[in-house]
């Protein structure tokens, strides 16, 4: 039933030239799906990702560059609806993580709320004329800790807990035409940089996790195909945690 579900679609998702949002780009395109790949600061992952597609059909996959961070999105979202004209479904999956303890910083707060929940809300009302026109749908990439907030991670959690919010907002308000859901992952993918654990952090996470191992990128794919090919689901933060928010 999903084989060719998104033969003829576009999808555009956000932050995926690596990681998480290159599995869920690659399952779309698995799918029939054409694919906007979005990066900023990964260049080389994309081009490589834009070309392994692009071989397996041709003119499959494009690329756009941007920086969430710009107050105005519309230059992006210009481009992105210049390749195939029009647009079927956006999933906004980049985010910034890191911590920023008990301590108030103006630039964090700005760059954590910009990039992971107004950037999203942006991208969502600039698509909306494109995305009523296919019928289409937005999938937003939450968190666990927008519910179950991260110790340190204050402004990370809020940010998260913003879109979560934006996710049943939109759901509401852009009904009957466009569908808005989330998939609000648990432990993926071991956070990088300025987030990186310890073993001994890591250890303390998967003995948290009721099915006692880190989920895939491809189990959040597969949500996100879940939501993109369902026709009656709306309003809905589906978690692929691996039972994490369950109470001990
Ligand atoms: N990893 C997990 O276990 C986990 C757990 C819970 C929730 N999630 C959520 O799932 C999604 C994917 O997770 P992930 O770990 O794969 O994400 P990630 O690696 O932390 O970030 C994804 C991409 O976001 C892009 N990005 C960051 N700042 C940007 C900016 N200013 N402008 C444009 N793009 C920017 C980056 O693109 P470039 O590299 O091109 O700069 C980055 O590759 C995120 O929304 C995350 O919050 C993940």
């Amino acid at each position: 039933m999903i084989e060719q579900a998104l033969a003829g679609k576009t999808a555009l998702i956000t932050g995926s030239a690596r990681r998480i949002g290159a599995a869920i780009a690659s399952a779309l395109h698995a799918k029939g799906a054409t694919v906007i790949i979005h990066y900023h600061r990964s260049k080389a992952e994309a081009d490589a990702l834009a070309q392994t597609l692009n071989a397996e059909r041709r003119d499959s996959a494009f690329l756009v560059r941007a920086d969430l961070i710009e107050a105005d999105l519309s230059p992006m979202m210009q481009q992105v609806l210049a390749h195939n004209k029009g647009l079927d479904i956006l999933v906004n999956n980049a985010s910034l993580f890191y911590p920023t303890y008990l301590q108030w910083d103006a630039v964090s707060a700005h760059t954590l709320m910009q990039v992971n929940a107004f950037a999203p809300y942006q991208l969502s009302l600039l698509a909306r004329s494109a995305l009523e026109k296919s019928q289409g749908v937005i999938i937003n990439l939450v968190d666990t800790h927008a519910d179950n907030p991260l110790r340190d991670y204050g402004l990370y959690s809020q940010s998260k807990a913003a879109l979560r919010q934006q996710t049943l907002s939109l759901a509401k308000e852009l009904a009957p035409h466009i569908r808005v859901n989330a998939v609000a992952p648990g432990a993926i993918l071991w956070p990088e940089a300025k987030a990186t654990l310890q073993e001994t952090q890591k250890k303390a996470v998967l003995e948290g996790i009721p099915l006692q191992r880190l989920g895939t990128p491809e189990d959040i794919a597969d949500a996100v195909l879940y939501l993109a090919t369902s026709s009656y689901v709306t309003g809905v933060i589906l978690p692929v945690d691996g039972g994490r928010m369950l109470k001990k």
